[in-house]
């Protein structure tokens, strides 16, 4: 897309009081405009280093809600408020209750993917970078993990020697865990035989057990910098393509399927981006009682990152 000059000054001007936040899958433009762009973990850590009013936060509600709870006395702006990602509205707060009930002696970890209300009842937050770190600091043998499924294979995999129960078992996500395939990995390597594997691990495990990686989104531009390969084959959204093409313009980057879009991540778009720049309705509100519990969480996982 061509970008009007003048807008992009006024962006500019507008950035004055405001930090643009931009998550890996942002459309290239928002992505531009951002001071930081970066995974879930990433994200949070920036947003506690903001030192303007108003952050401008380009990712979908449970990201934002975060940038939120870590910056009260800032305002949360985003291009549209009903950027919400299905997956975390697949584990209702009550589904933790009662799971705790029948575990009492089970430590709740959430993955950051989850609605605030049932964050308020998790021990600890994670995000796909952090989670087995996460998992195996805790003192509890047993733990109740959700909403993710194939993130919860992931963890498990790499943890043998806890009980790890999914909260619930049929949690996903519907971009990853539904369009990937093993099929998708069998063409690509036969198209990209050079190329090293990079897979999220919200995908599905039979697809996670055919990469040369599993990690976050973020963890992949690593990969991509460390690695002496040439070419890499990205499984996961395809808004990842253009900040690795961004940052390493020499390297090859295929997606593993061009379909994998997250259309909750697509609605934000350049013209809502910038209206609400200007216009900073789009306000995250959030329960503050809620919060005060849901933030003690998200605490605990930035304290265990480090
Ligand atoms: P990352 O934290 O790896 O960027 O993942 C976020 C997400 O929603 C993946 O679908
Ligand atoms: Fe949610 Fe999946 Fe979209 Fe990530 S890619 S925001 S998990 S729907």
């Amino acid at each position: 897309m061509v970008l009007d000059k003048a807008v992009l000054k006024e962006v500019q001007k507008l950035k004055k009081d405001c930090i643009v936040l931009s998550h890996n899958y942002q459309i290239p433009e928002i992505q531009d405009a951002a001071d930081f762009t970066g995974d879930s973990l990433g994200l949070c850590i920036e947003a506690q280093k903001v030192d303007k009013p108003y952050i401008m936060f380009a990712g979908v509600d449970f990201m934002a809600e975060s940038a939120a709870m870590l910056n009260p006395e800032k305002t949360v702006i985003v291009p549209d408020l009903e950027a919400h990602c299905p997956m975390a509205a697949m584990l209702p707060a009550k589904t933790i209750e009662k799971a705790r009930e029948e575990h009492p002696d089970a430590a709740v970890v959430l993955y950051i993917n989850t609605r605030i209300e049932a964050r308020a009842l998790a021990d600890v937050m994670c995000t796909s970078a952090n989670a087995i770190k996460i998992v195996k600091a805790l003192p509890e043998k047993k733990i109740l993990f959700g909403p993710d499924i194939n993130l919860t294979w992931h963890v498990h995999r790499h943890v043998k020697d806890k009980e790890i129960i999914a909260v619930p078992d049929t949690g996903h996500c519907i971009t990853h865990g539904r369009i990937f395939s093993e099929e998708d990995v069998k063409r690509t390597r036969k198209e990209h035989p050079e190329a090293e594997l990079l897979i999220h691990p919200e995908c599905l495990p039979a697809v996670q057990m055919m990469a040369d990686y599993i990690c976050s989104t973020e963890q992949m531009v690593k990969r991509a910098r460390d690695s002496s390969a040439e070419e890499f084959i990205i499984g996961t959204e395809v808004g990842m393509l253009y900040r690795l093409e961004r940052e390493f313009p020499d390297k090859k980057f295929y997606p593993l399927n061009e379909k994998a879009v997250c259309r909750t991540m697509k609605m934000n778009t350049w013209e809502k981006f910038v209206t609400q720049l200007r216009e900073k309705k789009n306000v995250v509100r959030i329960d503050e009682r809620i919060a005060e519990k849901a933030r003690k969480s998200l605490e605990r996982m930035l304290e265990l990152s480090v």
